[in-house]
């Protein structure tokens, strides 16, 4: 830990020395805790930040000018499809992913770093509960997905196989997501397959460069964004570890989408048939002010331009057909080899872009006192997962049904979209479609057939209450032999347990 000469010298060269000003009001704790902190800040990186963030914020609002004439939407036959695949294909594909996590080559990846603030919960996303009749939260639903394909895997190669799960956590998540594995016994999954890691965090910057206290001995800090996500690889020897267990790819995605296929062996297969070193999944935007970035091209080069970042007349740009010109709405799920991320943190990974977000960042004023501002008066800097697609020698993306693929947990209840009602009833709607495909009725509490209604829409609860474990079936295979011709009453839970006594000769 450095001394308190050492510190200010460090903070003198970045020109912040008013951290300090609190200091001679500190006990010897809250001191050692300070120093602690400022230990960990490069000077040089400091002063570079500090820098960037005030000459980027004020030069942010060119950014969606240059886009204008710079940008062009990626031609419909450039995008691999499930919809507009035959069988035969998507076929090929999956048993291509599935081979893959049979031979150990996959793992997965999760980001869960970020803060949520948008759901406003003090805990991370991964441990909410939406209120499915399981009351399972969507880490138990993402680790029984990660067991359900690995299964599905042996099963077909005869083989034992793993696909790691790597979760890059920040200060604000690593300890209670750690905790609550624990406590809830990895959900099944063996613990040593299960591979934490934090991400580093950064100053909040004022706009003339300087940095924002929070409390008297502590810096406003926040994650560097999920682009922090390469330097984090490099930090804690990530690679390394996927290196010796011979991963060779990696489908990485984030916490909020309750219908993440993890692992999934049809956009493996898909990327490792088209030899791609990094790939996107992209579902059609919904409307024009969706909050998802695009997949696009800018100058000729593959890139997501970021829903904070498009102008509003951009989004809304429509072909005379009517759909929207830029249609390819990022899903945060991506694919990368392993040889792509290791020459992305060995030679790229400090030329990131770095995106400007202006908030609103509690401080402490002149007297002491803590400060919630009505108004944004900081700077957070962000790099972001997709900006490496620029890097990527061969690069294709992937178009999968919204109604199958994404649904993501956003906002609190309340909110029009993206809700803990809305992921549950994405998520119901789905189970219950597989069921009726797999051939089965439902009855009322009464005992009533319950008339089978396919399509429902977003705002009610599908006909029949129907939820299915993962740990039966990963994606809708395997019902009809536990589901034909029975007559279930909603609401349902299929698990393991009863799919077993469902089973015709049982
Ligand atoms: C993200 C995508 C957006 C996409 C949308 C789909 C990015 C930068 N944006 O937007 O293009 O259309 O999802 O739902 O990827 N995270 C970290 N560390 C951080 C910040 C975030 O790990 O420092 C993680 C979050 O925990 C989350 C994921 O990254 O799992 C996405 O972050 P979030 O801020 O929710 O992104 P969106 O704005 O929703």
């Amino acid at each position: 830990m450095l001394s308190f000469e050492e510190a200010t010298a460090r903070l003198q060269a970045a020109g912040q020395t008013h951290v300090l000003r609190f200091w001679s009001e500190l006990s010897g704790e809250e001191k050692d805790v300070f120093l602690d902190e400022l230990s960990q800040l490069d000077p040089e990186e400091l002063s570079q930040h500090c820098r960037a963030a005030a000459e980027a914020a004020s030069r942010a609002s060119g950014e969606g000018e240059r886009l204008d004439t710079h940008m062009e939407p990626v031609a419909a036959e450039f995008i691999g499809s499930v919809c507009k695949s035959d069988k035969e294909t998507l076929k090929q594909w999956d048993d291509e992913g599935i081979l893959q996590i049979a031979e150990n080559r996959v793992a997965v990846l999760l980001l869960a770093g970020g803060q949520g603030t948008r759901l406003g919960v003090s805990y991370p996303k991964g441990m909410y509960n939406v209120g499915l009749p399981s009351g399972k939260t969507l880490y138990q639903i993402q680790a029984e997905r990660i067991q359900k394909v690995q299964e599905l895997a042996n099963e077909k190669n005869g083989s034992k196989c793993t696909v790691p799960w790597y979760i890059m956590t920040s200060e604000f998540t690593l300890e209670p997501t750690e905790k609550f594995f624990k406590e809830n016994g990895y959900f099944g999954l063996d613990p040593s397959n299960v591979i934490m890691f934090e991400q580093r965090m950064i100053p909040a910057v004022s706009f003339d460069g300087k940095i924002i206290l929070e409390k008297k001995n502590k810096i406003a800090m926040a994650p560097d964004g999920n682009g922090g996500l390469y330097r984090a690889l490099v930090d804690n020897n990530v690679l390394e570890d996927m290196e010796k267990r011979g991963v060779q790819y990696v489908h990485v995605y984030c916490v909020d989408n309750i219908l993440v296929k993890l692992a999934d062996p049809v956009f493996i297969g898909f990327c490792v048939s088209k030899g791609a070193d990094c790939g996107a999944k992209v579902v059609e935007k919904a409307y024009p002010a969706e909050p998802v970035g695009v997949v696009c091209r800018v100058d000729g080069i593959y890139q997501v331009v970021e829903y904070s970042e498009l102008k509003p007349e951009m989004a809304e740009q429509r072909h005379p057909g009517g759909e929207l010109v830029y249609s390819s709405g990022n899903i945060c799920n991506h694919f990368f080899t392993r040889d792509f991320l290791q020459e992305v943190a060995q030679k790229f990974q400090g030329q990131l872009k770095q995106h400007v977000a202006i908030k609103k960042v509690p401080f402490v004023d002149e007297e002491g006192s803590l400060v919630k501002p009505t108004k944004p008066n900081g700077i957070k800097m962000e790099k972001f997962v997709f900006d490496v697609f620029q890097f990527s020698k061969k690069f294709v993306a992937f178009e999968v049904l919204r109604e199958e693929e994404f649904s993501p947990l956003k906002n609190a209840d309340g909110a029009p979209v993206d809700t803990p009602t809305t992921v549950r009833r994405s998520l119901l709607a789905q189970h219950y479609r597989w069921a009726v495909q797999a051939g089965a009725n439902f009855l009322d509490e009464h005992g009533n057939p319950i008339t089978p209604k396919l399509r429902t829409a977003q705002d009610v609860d599908p006909p029949a209450i129907c939820e299915i474990s993962p740990l039966v079936s990963y994606f809708g295979e395997g019902l009809d032999k536990v589901l034909k011709q029975k007559s279930l009453k909603s609401p349902f839970l299929l698990n393991v347990n009863n799919a077993k006594s469902l089973l015709p000769n049982s």
